[in-house]
């Protein structure tokens, strides 16, 4: 039986590390209220005057994954690329992401699905193998925020949490018996809380994309009503996580590490009381990177394998909620 395994791991954030402080300086804010309310303390944004799109923060994490898997991008079979902030509207960044790393005819498909864009990407690919239509996919989770906020006082909810960033996975099929790799994933979507996390550009329903009624309203800034989604993501995290562990025929003891989605530490800590997990056993690293949306999860797996805090045969579970209203997770035994 063909299985999905993580062959490889790499990162990449924007030089520019923006402290609170900084923020504090543009709108009424304060380091104390963003530590508090979200646990950020710093975050990288591209700078002001860089040509930088998402695809090249993207690349810069695929040729690290690539180079410690030993592989050739034009060996890809598929190349999956998680973004809500693509270099343009049209193409999607797959394809740039595809002619910059020199891979040939590979396909390069985009998702969305903004924080769970990279669990949806491991569900994808994890098919893809398994009905073994691929064997070495490539799936990047990127996002280039920091333009697209709004740097003041009445859009500080979401300027102070969103930031840049890319991690990227090399996916291998292997062929075993064992019960390794992707063991189980489930993802959910509720659209009835569209309206609580949106950005109004460029597509839209009614009316003109660009017109001077969308800019007058600001719909082509992020809008996020910050306490709903809280609220749904402390109740349907653990609930997804009772799915996933009843799935797998686990118990939450049988989890060596997890990796939730950054958007707000609080949220992590009460995931992680309600669901008596150890403090140790829950990776969160949002103090210094902000809510990267498609990257966070990919970028703190990154770390946990630099730090060698997994070990073969650890069994991780990513976990995550975001616009849409999307959720869900998976559950990897490493080999
Ligand atoms: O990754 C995508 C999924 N997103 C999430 O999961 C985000 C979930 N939500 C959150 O993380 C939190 O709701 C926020 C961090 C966005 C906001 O925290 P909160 O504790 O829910 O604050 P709040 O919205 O209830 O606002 C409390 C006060 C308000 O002032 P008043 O009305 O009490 O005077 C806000 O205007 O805090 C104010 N506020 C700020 N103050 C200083 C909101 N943002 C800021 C800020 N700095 N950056």
């Amino acid at each position: 039986m063909k299985r999905s395994i993580i062959k490889s791991t790499g990162r990449h954030l924007p030089d520019r590390y923006v402290l609170n402080d900084e923020l504090s300086e543009l709108m009424e804010t304060s380091n104390e209220w963003i530590v508090q309310r979200t646990g950020i303390e710093a975050r990288h944004w591209v700078g002001e005057d860089e040509d930088v799109g998402t695809s090249d923060l993207a690349y810069e994490a695929s040729i690290i994954a690539l180079e410690r898997a030993g592989w050739k991008p034009e060996e890809l079979d598929l190349i999956v690329f998680a973004t809500m902030t693509p270099d343009v509207n049209v193409p999607g960044s797959g394809a740039f992401l595809q002619n910059r790393l020199g891979a040939k005819k590979v396909p390069a498909l985009d998702i969305r699905q903004q924080c769970t864009g990279f669990l949806h990407g491991l569900e994808i690919c994890d098919a893809y193998i398994r009905s073994e239509k691929a064997k070495k996919i490539l799936l990047v989770g990127a996002e280039f925020q920091s333009r697209y906020l709004e740097l003041v006082t009445e859009n500080r909810d979401t300027a102070v949490i969103f930031a840049d960033g890319a991690g990227a996975v090399c996916i291998e099929a292997v062929e075993t018996n064992e019960d390794v790799g992707v063991i189980t994933s489930i993802l959910h979507a509720d659209g009835k809380h569209a309206d609580a996390l949106r950005a109004g550009l460029p597509a839209r329903k009614s009316g003109k994309a660009i017109s001077p009624t969308v800019i007058k309203n600001k719909e082509h800034f992020p809008y996020m009503d910050g306490k709903t989604v809280f609220k749904l993501a402390v109740t349907l995290l653990p609930k997804v996580t009772e799915e996933l562990l009843l799935k797998a025929n686990m118990k939450v003891e049988d989890l060596n590490m997890v990796i939730p989605h950054q958007a707000n530490l609080r949220i992590n800590e009460a995931f992680r009381q309600r669901l008596n997990i150890p403090e140790e056993k829950i990776y969160n690293n949002i103090q210094q990177y902000g809510n990267t949306t498609a990257a966070t999860i990919p970028i703190a797996l990154d770390e946990l394998m630099e730090k060698n805090m997994l070990k073969p045969n650890d069994t991780i579970m990513f976990i995550g909620l975001g616009a849409g209203l999307t959720w869900g997770g998976v559950i990897y035994k490493l080999i």
